[in-house]
């Protein structure tokens, strides 16, 4: 089979999907975790759908029906949300004041009983996100590491305020105190990562949460659901399932929400912090939109960059806010470039999320087939080409990785995030030509730059660590590792996170202070001595 037919027979029968893989009957999720309870759902439900299409005996494929999740209303939320609300009790609550120790006990408990659910997950995360397997099994496994890697950073970080300050005859303890109750609500290319590194650091800071699954990528948190209700106080964890709309629209008018931490589009993160009634009371933590161009310059060693490039714009099918969404290219090697980077897209092994080595999968969401095949009209119409054969191949839920070029400005490729295997080319003579693009974007994530002079690199690095927030010098952009900061500017992103970063955005420095004489020092010496206090305490967490 040459490749346009191999596009044509890409999707299964079910009879051969290998047995692994195979799902028992629909999934139809009814529970959702209210105040502790599971909680069974008999209203409306929304189907779930999966990006892998399945080929009926005359040939013709559909999209794989997975099961369907609760459509809740707007009293379930308000309901979550309370429970979320008593369960802080204005700082007062059993979580919020319970130790650091004991805190990270229950998240330990919650990690244990994860694990074992990581079979099941890894499943759900290729039916349902179209995720091969590979990167669905990172996900997993990078998201436990996250939860050790933040107890660990938790852990030095009370090692630190477990001490006393003395400055000017005042004796202080400063530790970090939880902000309140937090909504997460994570994007549905990293639906587990994603949303865990927001919720685990807002949780074990002694915050209580509403998280609210994104639209595409719930199911595959359902096996989830009794270990957060087995391992936390009641109401500490809480979960809504539904149109964004419906149910998270009342949460943040009713004033309750604490902490917006999303991760989506600006937008949308608009929209939600505007209905806050006190914009003052709400800290956010957004990841937001990017369009992280790559430069190459004319030394580059071109055989690095096209294969950085080429892993930046097309892991997990360029569906990653850290994915390359443009190539800026000096003239002289712009053709050469083109060359090989078209032949290294035809060698990536396209199928289903489970076939071995597979790197382009289908989309999962509805129309982005006909969406990104619009991108490139457009721009073809505008005088770019598609360099590689086949790109832009559409069969079903599945784009066949299309490289564009030359995309110039007035191309919605030019300045869209197209968060799809689409990569848009433009050839430079003069350097100022993609600083200025840097410079005029509406995003400011990270860029690649791709060169071996180190004067140049520098030269180039002063000016654009003021533009963006990472420069990856020879190296695709990536979030990772996960102790660096993960941040941006503009309609970027707003606050930091990283392993340590996240524990402090989701608490304010708090600090109990006395003026040091006797009476202050028997006092202080008694609360830690006879360990009556939590925060006010010397206890060392090993
Ligand atoms: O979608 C955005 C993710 O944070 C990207 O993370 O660079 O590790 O794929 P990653």
């Amino acid at each position: 089979m040459n490749r346009t037919e191999q596009i044509q027979n890409l999707f299964p029968k079910e009879s051969e999907l290998p047995s692994a893989v195979r799902l028992e009957g629909r999934i139809d999720q009814s529970r959702y975790l209210v105040g502790g309870t599971l909680r069974s759902w008999d209203g409306p439900f929304e189907e779930v759908l999966s990006p892998v299409c399945l080929r009926a005996e005359d040939g013709s494929a559909s999209q794989a029906v997975l099961g369907a999740y609760p459509k809740l209303t707007e009293k379930e939320a308000l309901e979550a949300l309370q429970a979320a609300v008593q369960a802080y009790d204005n700082g007062q609550g059993l979580w919020p004041t319970m130790s650091v120790a004991d805190r990270i006990r229950h998240v330990q408990q919650f990690t244990m009983l994860m694990k074992e659910k990581r079979e099941e997950v890894v499943k759900l995360l290729m039916w349902e996100i179209g995720k091969s397997h590979t990167d669905s099994t990172k996900e997993f496994d990078r998201t436990i590491e996250y939860i050790q890697d933040t107890i660990d950073a938790l852990k030095e970080l009370d090692r630190v305020g477990s001490r006393f300050q003395l400055a000017q005859g005042i004796i202080g303890q400063i530790r970090r105190a939880p902000l309140g109750v937090v909504l997460c609500m994570g994007p549905f290319n990293y639906p587990l990562n994603e949303t865990f590194t927001t919720l685990i650091p807002a949780l074990i800071m002694g915050n209580t949460v509403v998280f609210k699954p994104p639209k595409l990528g719930v199911l595959l948190l359902e096996p989830l659901l009794e270990a957060f209700a087995e391992s936390f106080p009641p109401g500490v964890v809480n979960t809504v399932y539904g149109e964004g709309q419906v149910v998270v629209g009342p949460m943040m008018t009713s004033g309750k929400i604490d902490v917006l931490a999303f991760i989506g589009s600006s937008r949308v993160a608009d929209i939600l912090k505007a209905q806050h009634p006190r914009p003052h009371r709400l800290r956010c933590v957004l990841g937001l939109e990017a369009k992280n161009p790559a430069i190459v310059l004319p030394d580059a060693d071109l055989e690095l960059a096209v294969s950085e490039c080429l892993l930046g714009a097309l892991s997990y099918n360029g569906q990653r806010c850290t994915g390359l969404k443009i190539l800026w290219v000096h003239d002289s090697l712009v053709e050469e470039f083109l060359r090989r980077l078209s032949a290294a897209a035809s060698d990536l092994p396209f199928g289903m999320p489970w076939d071995p080595n597979v790197k382009l999968t289908p989309l999962p969401e509805p129309g982005k087939p006909a969406w990104l095949s619009q991108l490139v009209e457009e721009a073809v119409s505008g005088g770019a080409r598609v360099v590689n054969p086949d790109g832009g191949t559409v069969n079903q839920t599945f784009f066949y990785p299309a490289v564009v070029y030359p995309v110039r400005p007035g191309m919605k490729l030019w300045n869209v995030e197209q968060f799809g295997p689409v990569i848009p080319v433009v050839s430079y003579r003069d350097l100022e030509e993609p600083e200025q693009y840097v410079v005029q974007s509406n995003y400011g994530q990270q860029v690649s730059l791709f060169g071996r002079d180190p004067k140049q690199l520098a030269r180039l690095i002063d000016p654009l660590v003021n533009q963006v927030c990472r420069l990856n010098l020879n190296s695709q952009c990536q979030r990772g590792p996960d102790s660096f900061p993960f941040t941006g500017r503009k309609d970027s992103a707003e606050g930091t996170l990283s392993v340590s970063d996240a524990l402090r955005v989701f608490t304010i420095r708090t600090l109990v202070a006395a003026k040091e004489n006797d009476l202050n020092k028997r006092i202080i010496t008694t609360i830690t001595r006879d360990r009556l206090s939590s925060f006010l305490s010397t206890d060392f967490i090993f």
